[in-house]
């Protein structure tokens, strides 16, 4: 495996490669990060992984400062996951001067995760499509944790007709059902036991809709109110439409419940589809 910081020595590497399938990351890897880079390897692609804390997609006081750094770590795990080059670009790299051309959302970027987090989704697009174009990948991995995300990239990639099959992989989640995530390490050991409430409660809607629950809002309220009185500072339990992502009506069948909440100073999200 090698590992690349520059762009130039990176297109050299990859001149003439066909079959080039990309993980985008911020490094602190965890199962999660290694199961995409299994299936880039089970379609039998080249396999790139870009560990690049992007700094246009935080929030003034968000962590960007405390995101956890892990290079030496992080590389071993690929190693061993059989990646075939790690890309770690410094931020001078990939922005030599303040980068003025963005690319803007849609609306739905400003829902959700990003009505808490302002401009977060136009500094995610916007590194992303820089990546895909340094990269050229056929093929590229997105955790389907980040649900809202991947829509974005799904919706950037048709409508900017990028040459990229974007392919979602499975949430991986620990045994008590908490998702996996770099911010779990943030969680204090009383926390990291009430973790999984999140999910619990996105099984439960997931349960209501099943058994033909059809006030959408009743179960939302719910789950929120469950949150917090067990101390959670809740950003939003949403039902939405799997596809489009505009919120749920009743007649809806493909569903996707998607909830934020903070635990102490961690935000955590997670997602559940449910096809009705
Ligand atoms: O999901 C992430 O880790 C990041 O948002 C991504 C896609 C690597 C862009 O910085």
């Amino acid at each position: 495996m090698e590992i690349i910081a520059r762009i130039d020595v990176l297109r050299e590497a990859l001149k003439n490669r066909q079959g080039i399938a990309f993980v985008p990351t911020m490094g602190n890897l965890h199962e999660g990060h290694l199961d995409l880079v299994s299936a880039a390897k089970k379609q039998g692609q080249y396999v790139v992984v870009s560990i690049f804390i992007n700094p246009l997609q935080f929030g003034a006081g968000e962590d960007l400062e405390k995101y956890p750094r892990t290079l030496e770590q992080d590389c071993r795990l690929l190693a061993n996951a059989g990646a075939d080059i790690v890309f770690t670009p410094s931020v001078e790299t990939l922005f030599p001067t303040a980068q003025q051309f963005h690319v803007d959302p849609p609306p739905v970027a400003n829902e959700l995760c990003g009505a808490a987090r302002p401009g977060h989704f136009r500094g995610v697009a916007t590194i992303v499509l820089k990546l895909f174009n340094i990269v050229q990948p056929e093929t590229a991995l997105f955790g389907k944790k980040d649900f809202q995300q991947l829509h974005i990239i799904r919706l950037m990639t048709a409508q900017l007709n990028l040459p990229v099959i974007i392919i979602p992989v499975e949430t991986r989640r620990a045994e008590d059902g908490l998702a996996l995530s770099s911010r779990n390490g943030y969680l204090s050991p009383t926390e990291r036991a009430e973790a999984p409430r999140l999910y619990q409660n996105l099984e439960k809607i997931c349960r209501q809709l099943s058994s033909g629950g059809k006030d959408l809002h009743l179960l939302e309220s719910s789950a929120v109110m469950d949150l917090s009185s067990h101390g959670w500072k809740v950003d939003y339990i949403s039902i939405r439409h799997a596809d489009t992502l505009q919120p749920a009506t009743p007649e809806d069948r493909q569903m996707v419940v998607l909830g934020a909440a903070r635990l102490g100073a961690t935000r955590l999200i997670d997602n559940l589809e449910i096809c009705i």
